[in-house]
């Protein structure tokens, strides 16, 4: 099966900040993802959060269909829950493009990524950043997009933690230029250049952005800030 097109579109798009609408002010859902993609946002982030998997319990099924009738952009569904085979194809009625999945969670990591792509979606492994990069190594294959966790999932508003840096790179140098590297959690102005030259290619920014009005204009300082760390990296990839 070749690359899924919304890889080879985001892939296009990189270095991309991807908004998590976990941040959101979800009375004005709408608005705020019309205003997001006005001000340049390639795709979403789309926290899943069951109250077991990770202690806080965010959204489900009707919000990810919200969003999919409000924007025709990517949406990058972050399943922090247990079972998530279960889910699979009622995600995908409900919109999504790419479904992301924890290793910690998943038997067997090799089948549900087989079933998110029989499904027609990109998929995407995660880990959390206790977990040793030697969870994933045997399923990197089978990704379109590797998730690092930054933070302990759960909430947005976290510190940053560098462990994430160096499964990055270890990563980067893993993994081919059809697979996505993402990074979630603390990333803003301050850190957002470490995860660019570490090598990843998505950044998913929570509060970091959406505490930010106008979005534009941040959105912008955050994909120039990723941009000229990539354009000194020397590094191929
Ligand atoms: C954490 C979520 C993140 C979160 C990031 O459990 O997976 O996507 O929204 O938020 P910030 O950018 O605020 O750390
Ligand atoms: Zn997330």
């Amino acid at each position: 099966m070749g690359t899924p097109l919304v890889i080879a579109e985001l892939r296009n798009a990189v270095p991309v900040v991807e908004p998590s609408l976990l941040a959101c002010d979800f009375g004005r859902l709408a608005e705020e993802v019309q205003q997001l993609e006005a001000a340049g946002a390639q795709s979403f982030h789309l926290d899943i959060m069951d109250g077991h998997f990770v202690p806080n319990l965010s959204f489900g099924l009707p919000v990810v269909e919200a969003v999919r009738r409000v924007t025709t952009r990517p949406l990058d569904v972050h399943l922090m829950i247990d079972n998530p085979g279960r889910f699979l194809e009622a995600f995908r009625d409900a919109g999504a493009d790419l479904l992301t999945v924890h290793v910690e969670v998943a038997e067997r990591p090799d089948e549900l990524l087989a079933r998110i792509r029989s499904l027609g979606l990109a998929a995407g492994l995660t880990l959390n950043p206790d977990t040793p990069l030697a969870a994933l190594e045997p399923y990197l294959s089978l990704c379109d997009l590797v998730l690092v966790m930054s933070v302990e999932p759960g909430f947005g508003g976290q510190r940053f933690r560098p462990v994430a840096l160096e499964k990055l790179r270890r990563l980067r140098r893993r993994v081919g230029s059809d697979t996505l590297l993402s990074v979630d959690g603390g990333v803003n102005p301050e850190t957002i250049r470490d995860c660019a030259r570490a090598g990843a290619d998505l950044f998913v920014v929570g509060t970091a952005l959406l505490d930010y009005n106008p979005y534009q204009e941040r959105l912008a300082e955050l994909t120039a800030l990723a941009k000229s760390t990539r354009d000194l990296e020397v590094e191929p990839w």
